[in-house]
C-alpha cells in the first residue's frame, strides 16, 4: 500500500512517516517546508532503512498533488499539512482560514478527481473548547474554540462531515490530538518549533539546555490540584501510531468517524517541571506568570472510543515523554538546523 501524508516533514507528520514505513508501507511526503525541514524525512528514510517520495510542493496546488496521487498508485492520505500556532492565528486570522481550509479543499478536490477516497485528519481537542465534563468523550458538544486555528480545525471537520456523509465512497477519520510531546526514542527525529516556543514542553527543554532561562507557568491560580493548567500528553510516537490504525480501520469500515487520540491521564504544568528534573536530573528554573489568554483550566481525553475501534491505546508515559524530548533536544540543540541539508 502506498501513503500520501501532507505535511510529512513536519513533528506529527514526520514521526507518523516513520511508524508508516515500519510497517511496510510506500510513504510519498509532500510538504513546502514553511514550519518543517528536508532534513526530518531523510532522517525518517535512515531510521527506517527506506525510501520515501519527498514532493517539494503546497497542498494548495492541486495539480501538483493529483498527479501525486496517480503516479505513485497512492491509497489513502493521511491529512497533517496547515498552520497551527494559536497565538499567531490570533493576529493573522485570515492567513489561518485561508491556509488550513483551503489546502483541505485543494487536497480533497485532488483525491476526488482521480478517485482517492481514504483520508485520515489531524484534527484537535481544541474544537470541545473548554469542556464541562472531563474527560471528554467524542460524544461531548463541540464547543466554542479560542482562537481562529481551533475554528479552523472544527470548519474542517465539518467540511470532511459533509463530503463523506454525499458520497459513501469515502472513508474519513477525524482524529483529535491532545497534546502531542516526545519525540522518537532515537532522538533523530523531534519537535523542531521556529523561534521561542509557544507549547510547553518545547520550551521546558530549551530551558534545560540553555537556550532559554526561565520557563513562565502560566498560571497559578486554576481550580487544579497544584493550581496549574492541566493537559493530557500523548508520545508523538503513540499518536503516530494512532494514525496507522485509524487508517486501517476507515479502510475496512467507511464512514466518517471521530476518534480522540490521548492517554486518559491530566498532568499539570508543574508535574511536567518535576517530571523532567526526575528523569534527566535537571532542574527547569520557572515563575508563575499570570494566566496566558485563551487557556482553560484543564483537559483530558476519554481514550476509550480509540481503544475499543482502534485495538489502540497509548503505551508510553511521561516518564518515556520526558526522556525522548530530552534525548532529541540535547541531540539537537539547534533542531534540525545544524544539519548540512538545511
Ligand atoms: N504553558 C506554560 N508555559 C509555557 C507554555 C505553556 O505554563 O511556556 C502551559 C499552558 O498554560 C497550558 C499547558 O502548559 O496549561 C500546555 O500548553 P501548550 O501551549 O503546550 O498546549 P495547549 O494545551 O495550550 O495547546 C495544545 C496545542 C494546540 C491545541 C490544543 C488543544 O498547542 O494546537 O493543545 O487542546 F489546539
Amino acid at each position: 500500500m502506498t501513503i500520501l501524508i501532507t505535511g510529512g516533514a513536519g513533528y506529527v507528520g514526520s514521526h507518523t512517516a516513520l511508524v508508516l514505513c515500519q510497517a511496510g508501507y510506500d510513504v510519498i511526503v509532500i510538504d513546502n517546508l514553511v514550519n518543517a525541514s528536508r532534513e526530518a524525512v531523510v532522517r525518517v528514510e535512515q531510521l527506517a532503512g527506506r525510501r520515501i517520495v519527498f514532493v517539494e510542493a503546497d497542498v494548495r496546488d492541486s495539480d501538483t498533488v493529483a498527479s501525486a496521487l496517480t503516479r505513485y498508485g497512492v491509497d489513502a492520505v493521511i491529512h497533517c499539512a496547515g498552520l497551527k500556532a494559536v497565538g499567531e492565528s490570533t493576529e493573522r486570522p485570515l492567513l489561518y482560514y485561508q491556509t488550513n481550509i483551503d489546502t483541505t479543499l485543494s487536497l480533497c478536490s485532488a483525491m476526488e478527481r482521480v478517485g482517492v477516497k481514504t483520508l485520515v485528519f489531524s484534527s484537535s481537542a481544541t474544537v470541545y473548547g473548554d469542556p464541562d465534563e472531563l474527560p471528554v468523550t467524542e460524544n461531548a458538544p463541540v464547543g466554542w474554540p479560542s482562537n481562529p486555528y481551533g475554528w479552523s480545525k472544527l470548519m474542517i471537520e465539518r467540511i470532511l462531515t459533509d463530503v463523506q456523509a454525499a458520497d459513501s465512497d469515502w472513508s474519513i477519520a477525524l482524529l483529535r490530538y491532545f497534546n502531542p510531546v516526545g519525540a522518537h526514542e532515537s532522538g533523530r527525529i523531534g519537535e523542531d518549533p521556529k523561534g521561542i516556543p509557544n507549547n510547553l514542553m518545547p520550551f521546558v527543554t530549551q530551558v534545560a539546555v540553555g537556550r532559554r532561562a526561565t520557563l513562565s507557568v502560566f498560571g497559578g491560580d486554576y481550580a487544579t490540584a497544584d493550581g496549574t493548567g492541566v493537559r493530557d500528553y500523548i508520545h508523538v510516537m503513540d499518536l503516530a501510531e494512532g494514525h496507522l490504525r485509524a487508517m486501517h480501520v476507515i479502510a475496512e469500515r467507511g464512514g466518517c468517524r471521530v476518534w480522540n487520540l490521548g492517554t486518559g491521564r491530566g498532568t499539570s504544568v508543574l508535574e511536567v517541571v518535576e517530571a523532567f528534573k526526575r528523569v534527566t536530573g535537571r532542574p527547569i528554573d520557572y515563575r508563575i506568570v499570570p494566566r496566558r489568554a485563551g487557556d482553560i483550566a484543564a483537559c483530558c481525553a476519554a481514550p476509550e472510543r480509540a481503544q475499543a475501534e482502534l485495538d489502540w491505546r497509548a503505551r508510553r508515559g511521561l516518564d518515556a515523554i520526558v526522556r525522548d524530548a530530552w534525548r532529541w533536544q540535547r541531540q539537537n540543540p539547534e533542531g534540525y538546523m545544524g544539519s548540512d541539508r538545511e
